[in-house]
């Protein structure tokens, strides 16, 4: 548990949230620890296919808990998540929540929130531990924008013994480099690297 991990979930290379994903790495930085950033548009990650096997093979943990568990990189990517000392989240929203890419990853995790469940120790048993999100729209104006994402978010992080801090919002932030435009929000969430390593 020596690392801040950092997804970068846009299907958009070097939009907004890859932008934050680097400054929350910078603010990790600052504050002595070390960040690793995993580009989730670079792996491979296979839909649910909502088998039922990870609820009857009880005796199997890890990757061999699900049926695509040899087939694709969802398991590497959980296994950051068993790991890693932090953990924050740099995301546009999508249609009102987050984009498939991360929707589809989330729904593998699945296979944990029935090992949890049934009280699994190496699931059941990870130590507490606080994640942190970016959350970045286009829209300026919208009382439910990220809703959607924070709930997913919230019980996703659920299945491996973590707590989401409040997310950092930001709206109206659409083209390309709209947040490298806005140096205030820029230190905010260097700030918030800062600060999830050192309360972690
Ligand atoms: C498929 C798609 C759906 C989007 N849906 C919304 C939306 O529902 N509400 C919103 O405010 N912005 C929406 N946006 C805009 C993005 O949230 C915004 O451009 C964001 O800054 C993109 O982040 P990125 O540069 O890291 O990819 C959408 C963008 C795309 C590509």
């Amino acid at each position: 548990m020596d690392e801040a991990v950092i997804f970068a979930c846009s299907h958009r290379r070097d939009g907004n949230t890859d932008h934050a994903a680097r400054l929350m790495a910078e603010g990790v930085n600052v504050a002595g620890g070390h960040a690793e950033i995993i580009y989730l548009r670079n792996h491979k990650v296979l839909p649910c296919l909502a088998c039922g096997y990870c609820c009857e093979a009880v005796d199997r943990r890890g990757r061999e808990r699900c049926v695509l568990g040899a087939k694709d990189e969802a398991f590497e990517l959980f296994a950051k998540l068993f790991s890693a000392r932090t953990v924050l989240f740099a995301s546009p929203i999508y249609f009102y929540h987050l984009p498939s890419l991360f929707k589809t990853w989330i729904d593998r995790s699945q296979q944990f929130w029935t090992a949890r469940q049934t009280g699994e120790p190496w699931v059941a048993d990870l130590p507490r531990r606080t994640a942190h999100a970016v959350l970045a729209a286009g829209r300026p104006e919208g009382a439910r924008l990220f809703e959607g994402a924070a709930l997913t978010l919230k019980y996703f992080l659920h299945n491996f013994n973590m707590t989401l801090a409040e997310p950092l919002l930001l709206r109206g932030i659409d083209d390309r480099t709209d947040l490298a435009d806005r140096s205030e929000l820029e230190e905010r969430i260097v700030e918030l690297g800062k600060t999830a390593w050192a309360s972690a």
